[in-house]
């Protein structure tokens, strides 16, 4: 093979200070300072800064990073535009992007250009003597690569490639391409212990990681043995910089940026086997946590991103992570699951594109997806599982608009049972605190969420369905003016005649009682009040009894019990709230959590009847 060939899609040109800037910040963005953009397209529209016109003909590509005008021409990558628009030169425009967005000008070898190139075309070498390996005699990284479904064409267009079992192959191969050993060192290709140098890679599968100018930055080496970790990259050096690229989009961004979506994964794997069957708007974060580099760099060709990161928990907290951090750089994310295996590899292998293509379908949108892991956390058929999830997804609603929020809330009451009011309270509770700064519990006006507030569903006692304390204390009139003999068991609920003119209504019934051990309606009448009267009257005509007293009873003290436990539950609630996370409030907390559990599971016994 010859070194020309173009395996992984690299090219042989030099690398400049200009390259890192380009890398690194978006023309739209410092465009975007001296003309008003329009989206259009796949491109931005302006009116061109560079000849006075009406109609916008000045042009910004992002997937390009380049603007052109068709008017009067002018074109070029984002330091031109700055030396055109500011009037500076090429050294004072570089200067101003690098200030900008941190780069180091002599360590990024603005004044080493020549041995920065010096290191990629190095790494190229290394590239293609990892590839000759793999592909031009037998070797266990082809055994293994063929294994994991793997043809030569895919093993060529990545530039995969083997690292021998041997501790100075490399090492001797660049020395005799004149390569010195500090670049090597410098590059991470070798490493040294008491003064001895040798391969940094050995027995493993190599991975080049390209930038998204086709220059080898460094490697990832999935072991073949036991020894070491699985996956060994690069260290971070003057070329390599892991936050700031994304592996394979040198061969994907064109795909994402014509498909308007990236499916990111973790691994190098995960990459290679989603594009070989056929999937190719991927790209891989290097097994670190995702980046808001990596973030900017993708936005360059889309604002749609899915993650598809691995099945287990590990996975779904960097999802989490990673879902966060698209959303702050201005991208809609989505989360998708793998149904079936550990990653992304895995599944694509065995179900094939089309079942994918179906999971990035359903991939679920960033509140659902907040929502969906909130609820595999907590039990929500249960009262205090509710309130564990409703904590936890309140700061996830007050993030939405209001539109968004009311589409959510439904959803969730539906399929939880909490009631709508409930959630939004503590939304708008949350809501309220993040304006004014203050805590939760703060600014509350209103008691904490009612779970199971009478009239949600389910049984809860509706005594004839009228509403307020005053129907029990007219349904308690009625009874013990009726018969009497609910006098005995209504002593226990004697607090539940808040109404002064209900009281003695109520202790005139039970005088007549003691005096004649029967009622007769007609004498309490006229020893009463004329006013209370009227309300006695009112209670007597208006409380009708079905066929069964003694169940209107029993209903009215269901009830009843239901609202003092209902009573205490939110005072418990408004308690917790106000406790801190401290060691010192901890007791007091785990008490009132543990009466909040009993209290509500004797509510949920009184709804269910
Ligand atoms: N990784 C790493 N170093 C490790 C382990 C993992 O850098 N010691 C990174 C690699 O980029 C790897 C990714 O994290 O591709 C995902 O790791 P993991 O899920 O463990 O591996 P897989 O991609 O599933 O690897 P394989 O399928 O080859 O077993
Ligand atoms: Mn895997």
């Amino acid at each position: 093979m010859s070194n020309n060939k173009n395996v992984g899609g690299f090219r042989v040109s030099g690398s400049t200070i200009a390259d890192e800037i380009k890398s690194r910040c978006n023309i739209v963005d410092i465009v975007g300072r001296y003309v008003e953009l329009k989206r259009s397209g796949s491109s931005y529209k302006g009116l061109c800064p560079f000849h006075s016109e009406k109609t916008p003909s000045f042009n910004v590509s992002e997937s390009r990073q380049f603007f052109y005008c068709f008017g009067c021409g002018a074109s070029g990558d984002v330091i031109s535009f700055l030396m055109k628009i500011e009037n500076i030169d090429f050294h004072a425009a570089v200067s101003k992007l690098a200030e900008e967005y941190g780069i180091d000008m002599d360590r990024f070898g603005y004044r080493n250009e020549g041995k920065k190139n010096e290191i990629y075309e190095m790494n190229r070498e290394a590239a293609v003597f990892f590839y000759r390996n793999l592909t031009e005699k037998p070797n266990p990284g082809y055994e293994y690569m063929k294994k994991r479904g793997l043809n030569p064409k895919t093993i060529a267009r990545f530039g995969i490639g083997f690292a021998e079992d041997s501790w100075h192959a490399l090492q001797n191969h660049l020395l005799e391409k004149k390569y010195s050993e500090e670049m090597m060192m410098q590059a991470g290709l070798l490493s040294a212990s008491n003064g001895k140098r040798y391969d940094k890679f050995r027995n493993r599968v190599m991975f080049p990681i390209f930038n998204t100018r086709g220059k080898v930055i460094g490697f990832g080496g999935r072991t073949l043995g036991d020894s070491g970790p699985k996956y060994l990259n690069s260290p971070e050096s003057s070329v390599f910089s892991k936050k700031n690229n994304l592996y394979g989009l040198n061969l994907t961004r064109n795909e994402i940026n014509s498909s308007n979506c990236a499916i990111l994964v973790e691994g190098y794997m995960d990459l290679v086997s989603l594009y070989r069957n056929g999937v190719r708007n991927v790209a891989a974060s290097l097994g670190t946590a995702l980046t808001e580099q990596q973030c900017a760099l993708l936005k360059r060709y889309t604002q749609n991103v899915v993650l598809s990161y691995d099945a287990d928990a590990a996975g779904q907290k960097a999802a989490l992570r990673g879902i966060e951090l698209l959303r702050n750089a201005g991208i809609s994310a989505r989360v998708l699951h793998i149904s079936d295996g550990k990653d992304p590899d895995e599944f694509i292998t065995k179900n094939g594109k089309e079942a994918f293509l179906k999971l990035v379908d359903q991939a679920l949108p960033y509140a659902d997806y907040r929502i969906s892991v909130a609820r595999g956390k907590y039990d929500i058929g249960t009262p205090s599982g509710g309130i564990g999830f409703l904590r936890e997804i309140r700061g996830i609603l007050a993030d939405l608009s209001p539109v968004e929020a009311d589409v959510y809330i439904k959803k969730i009451a539906a399929e939880t049972h909490i009631s709508e009011s409930a959630i939004r309270r503590e939304v708008n509770e949350t809501a309220e605190s993040a304006r004014t700064g203050r805590t939760a519990a703060g600014g509350r006006q209103q008691p904490a969420q009612t779970l199971y507030p009478a009239g949600t569903g389910g049984r809860v006692p509706d005594i004839r369905r009228v509403e307020g304390d005053e129907m029990i204390q007219m349904h308690f009139i009625k009874l013990a003016a009726v018969n009497p003999d609910y006098l005995e068991p209504m002593k226990d609920y004697e607090f539940v005649f808040e109404d002064p003119a209900y009281a003695r209504i109520y202790n005139m019934i039970k005088d007549v009682y003691l005096e004649d051990s029967e009622v007769d309606i007609n004498k309490v009448s006229d020893n009463l009040l004329p006013e209370d009267d009227v309300l006695f009257r009112k209670a007597l005509e208006r409380v009708v009894f079905p066929e069964n007293s003694d169940q209107v009873f029993r209903e009215c003290v269901e009830k009843i019990r239901y609202e003092k436990l209902q009573k205490r539950q939110n005072e418990i609630l408004e308690a917790l709230t106000l406790l801190t996370e401290e060691e010192s409030d901890r007791n007091r907390a785990d008490a009132l959590t543990k009466e909040l559990i009993e209290l509500q599971r004797t509510m949920q016994n009184i709804k269910l009847g």
